[in-house]
């Protein structure tokens, strides 16, 4: 019978008997797949397994703390942090284009993380301690679906966590590659991860990058930041979280319209609520949300955000709208 713990056990042995006395690394992206990848390889070799995490700036209100110190907390993993913020910054500069910016986080993902490898793999040197294995959250669905060339990456160009660097040779470690997501996330929970890991909502690998319409910069990002924080503590409050698929929130920043506040007109931004239902993210509809959370976020978001004075919702469903509005 299929059990977590049962996942966990064959898994581990799995995993000693492929990396046997040397070393890997395993790119953290915040989510699901490679936390719980990460924290099977951990429990099967400890600290031979080094994980980097890449903090490009684009994530939401808490999440890199999620990363840097819950993860680290519940699996005593040996992690290195690399802020690049302002670097990822710089290379979007002056970017409205969406394509050219999920290029552009994509291209300086893997410089940073590859830097990053390549530091660890000269720190441990050569032999039987040498840093010879990559660990990958590729689940089952990945695994089919790269088989069957199809998927929203001709769409949009997708960005993942742990694109294999070219140069640098690795050994791929794939310990989720037969399991379904909701079996991943009962693997994560046998294994003691927080439950915000566990059950997060997908969240796209360029982050808030793609959820600004128009240039990124540091003023936006913390804008929306504050907005989507304020969105997810709403629907969390409303036991809405497991009902929904995901809830992109977007910056309208090339847009403003006129409002009114106190005594005073005011021409702010637009940010737009995306909740969707899905089976798959390969279709998904708008979910209806209750009027009255949905009027709290509005409320919340134009009283709390300065430059923000209109909130409206996406109700187009998948196809014609993709989930994300870049
Ligand atoms: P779309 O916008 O194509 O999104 O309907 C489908 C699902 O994919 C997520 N998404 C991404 N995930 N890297 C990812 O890991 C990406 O570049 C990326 N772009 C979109 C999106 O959040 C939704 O769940």
């Amino acid at each position: 019978t299929w059990t977590a713990a049962n996942v966990v056990e064959e898994q581990v042995a799995a995993i000693r008997a492929q990396i046997g006395t040397k070393r890997a690394i395993c790119g953290l992206s915040g989510g699901v797949d490679s936390a719980v990848a990460a924290a099977l390889v951990n429990k099967a070799i400890g600290d031979r397994l080094t994980c980097v995490y890449v903090d490009h700036g684009l994530m939401r209100k808490g999440e890199s703390e999620q990363v840097e110190k819950d993860f680290v907390a519940s699996t005593g993993v040996r992690l290195k942090v690399v802020d690049a913020e302002k670097r990822f910054l710089d290379a979007l500069a002056g970017v409205s284009d969406p394509e050219e910016k999920r290029k552009i986080i994509g291209r300086e993902f893997i410089r940073v993380f590859e830097q990053a490898a390549s530091e660890i793999v000269a720190e441990a040197g050569q032999g039987d301690e040498a840093v010879e294995f990559l660990v990958q959250g590729t689940l089952y669905p990945d695994v089919v679906e790269s088989g069957g060339g199809t998927g929203t990456a001709n769409i949009k160009s997708h960005h993942n966590v742990g694109g294999l660097p070219e140069d640098l040779q690795f050994e791929l470690v794939e310990p989720l590659r037969k399991l379904f997501k909701d079996e991943v996330r009962m693997v994560g929970q046998e294994l003691g991860l927080p439950e915000e890991i566990v059950h997060r909502q997908p969240f796209p690998g360029p982050g808030l990058g793609i959820r600004i319409v128009g240039e990124v910069t540091r003023e936006r990002l913390d804008l929306l930041r504050e907005a989507d924080a304020i969105a997810r503590e709403e629907l969390t409050a409303a036991g809405l979280d497991r009902d929904i698929w995901q809830c992109p929130v977007v910056l309208l920043a090339d847009v403003r319209s006129v409002g009114v506040q106190g005594d005073g007109r005011t021409y702010g931004h637009p940010i737009v609520l995306r909740p969707v239902s899905s089976e798959d993210a390969m279709t998904a509809d708008w979910s209806r949300l209750p009027y009255d959370v949905l009027a709290r976020i509005s409320t919340r978001i134009t009283n709390e955000v300065a430059d923000v004075n209109r909130v409206v919702l996406d109700v187009t469903s998948k196809p014609p709208g993709t989930i994300e509005w870049e």
